[in-house]
């Protein structure tokens, strides 16, 4: 049986630096499942009809990482006909050999509840904030903002919301840098496998 790592939380927490490091040492396919809300938001029209006809050109448009378009995508994940028509990819994704590391809002809870290993990956706002300005060259103060705002309706919507799961382990890198995050996250797989 495949490997599966899911990894959760909230926007600029560290979990795609924790999860691309992760594939990476352990040979694991890797998706970043909030590319796929980013690129329905993205194509514009019904969204439900988006989510459905997604190909591999959307999920290359270089817009994707913008704030606006981390917006767009909160609103369209709050669709449930949207998330529905994005599970079977992800299921299909997590059970390839050796194994995969998917990093988003549900993963443990919703996409791959049987998942090996659950991190639920967090850090303050203000460090958030902080983290993703410096990346996309954007004021703190405004961030902030833009975060708080995106984390409230991931959390407050009614399908799917951002949770950790019952049996994720809280890995909280306010106080920790990448290469320190990563070792434990990895210390947590080693525990697992
Ligand atoms: O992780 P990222 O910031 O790229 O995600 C963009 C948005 O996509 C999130 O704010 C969230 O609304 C949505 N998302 C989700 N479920 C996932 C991944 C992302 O609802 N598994």
């Amino acid at each position: 049986m495949p490997f599966i790592i899911a990894i959760d939380g909230p926007a600029a927490s560290g979990k795609g630096t924790i999860a691309r490091a992760l594939a990476e040492r352990l040979g694991f396919h890797h998706l970043d499942t909030g590319l796929l809300y980013r690129a329905t938001g993205a194509k514009g029209g019904d969204p439900v009809a988006a989510a459905r006809d997604l190909g591999p050109a959307d999920l290359a448009r270089p817009d994707l990482r913008s704030s606006d378009a981390g917006q767009a995508a909160s609103r369209v994940a709050a669709i449930p006909e949207v998330r529905a028509a994005l599970v079977d990819f992800q299921r299909r994704f997590a059970r390839q050999e050796p194994g995969a590391v998917l990093d988003g809002r549900d993963i443990g809870t919703v996409i791959c509840p049987d998942a090996q290993v659950k991190l639920y990956v967090t850090a303050s706002d203000q460090v958030r904030a902080a983290r993703r300005a410096a990346e996309l060259g954007a004021d703190p103060a405004e961030m902030l903002a833009q975060l708080r705002d995106r984390d409230r309706r991931d959390s407050e919507r009614a399908t799917a919301p951002l949770k950790p799961a019952d049996d994720a382990v809280i890995l909280d890198t306010t106080s920790l840098g990448i290469e320190a995050a990563i070792a434990a996250a990895l210390a947590e797989v080693d525990r697992v496998l």
